[in-house]
């Protein structure tokens, strides 16, 4: 397995090409298109009998698709004799249907992580899922890398007086407890209720002072934006005295980016685990690169060097 490739689908073409020239190797050929029918065709154009495959496809819109083609990406790699196959999905959309919280409802999180090992993949790479747990329904190794040190760094550069970071639903407390620690700031935590199964969500209560501060809160995701103009509001209610935000998955589905837009959020950062607005800029949001982390832990795992050491 002396030869590193990386491929991508069609997810994220643009985050593959910035890994492989952080790398500094080209992009493997692939053909990867869907016919009339919807049936995807993959044809993997090189010889990779024996190499140490990567595939890039971040589980973005269109979401079942881009699983998909995944899925037959690492078939058409195993059928090729690839040495080694690492799916690197660096947002596991599903991530949120990771238990059985109602009576007869799936853990699809689970089944994809089923469906990703028995298509061919020897490991998994990916940036913080939902929840950690999600670690465990691999029979593969898995990798997850944090946007964490990526997101504090960007903040710290701002000397912001007076910091304080926000949680914005219990389940992130103790991610946003590790920036408050790289930014030296206190925490709180944002009490949030999510309202049947549609998108919606209130905020109960704020655990916390954020009265006269600088408030960044943070979540693995911005999806509909629902929580987060909840908690910019409940936030500049409780007298907050400006609200940034950071997540690692700009989802931005429906409303979203009309409500940061609309909302007194003074910033939304970002990184680029999934495209936007096909790469031009949007008011209020900055998106922070993935390649350079991603590029690390791929040479890492390609020679045998350890990927935690990246964090510690
Ligand atoms: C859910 O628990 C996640 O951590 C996010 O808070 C959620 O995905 C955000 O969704 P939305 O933007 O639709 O409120």
């Amino acid at each position: 397995m002396d030869e590193l490739k990386i491929f991508t689908g069609n997810a994220h073409p643009q985050l593959a090409r910035a890994v492989t020239k952080y790398l500094d190797i080209p992009l493997g050929e692939a053909e990867v298109f869907q016919f009339s029918n919807d049936n995807i065709f993959v044809r993997i154009l090189e010889n990779v009998r024996s190499r140490d495959t990567f595939v890039i496809q971040p589980f973005s819109r269109p979401v079942n698709q881009n699983i998909v083609e995944l899925l037959i990406m690492i078939d058409a790699l195993k059928r090729a004799s690839a040495g080694r196959i690492t799916a690197v999905v660096p947002y596991y959309s599903y991530g949120r249907t990771d238990k059985k919280d109602q009576p007869r409802v799936p853990i699809t999180a689970r089944l994809i992580a089923d469906l990703i090992t028995v298509a061919g993949a020897d490991r998994l790479l990916s940036v913080d899922f939902h929840a950690a747990q999600i670690q465990g329904f691999f029979n593969i190794p898995v990798d997850e890398l944090t946007a964490l040190d990526i997101l504090s760094n960007h903040f710290k550069t701002k000397n912001i007086k007076d910091p304080v970071v926000v949680a914005t639903d219990i389940g992130i407390t103790k991610r946003a407890r590790d920036m408050a620690a790289r930014l030296n700031a206190p925490l709180a935590i944002m009490e949030k209720r999510r309202l049947g199964n549609i998108d919606k969500t209130e905020t109960l209560n704020v655990i916390g002072e954020v009265k006269g501060k600088t408030a960044i809160t943070i979540d693995d995701e911005i999806d509909t934006g629902g929580s987060l103009i909840n908690t910019v509001s409940t936030l500049v209610e409780r007298g907050a005295r400006e609200v940034y935000a950071c997540c690692t998955h700009p989802v931005f589905s429906g409303p979203a980016i009309e409500r940061i837009n609309a909302s007194p959020v003074k910033e939304v950062v970002v990184t680029d685990t999934i495209p936007v607005n096909n790469g031009n800029k949007i008011d209020k949001i900055t998106i922070l690169p993935m390649a350079p982390l991603l590029g690390e832990a791929i040479h890492r795992i390609h020679t045998g060097m350890s990927v935690g050491a990246m964090f510690e």
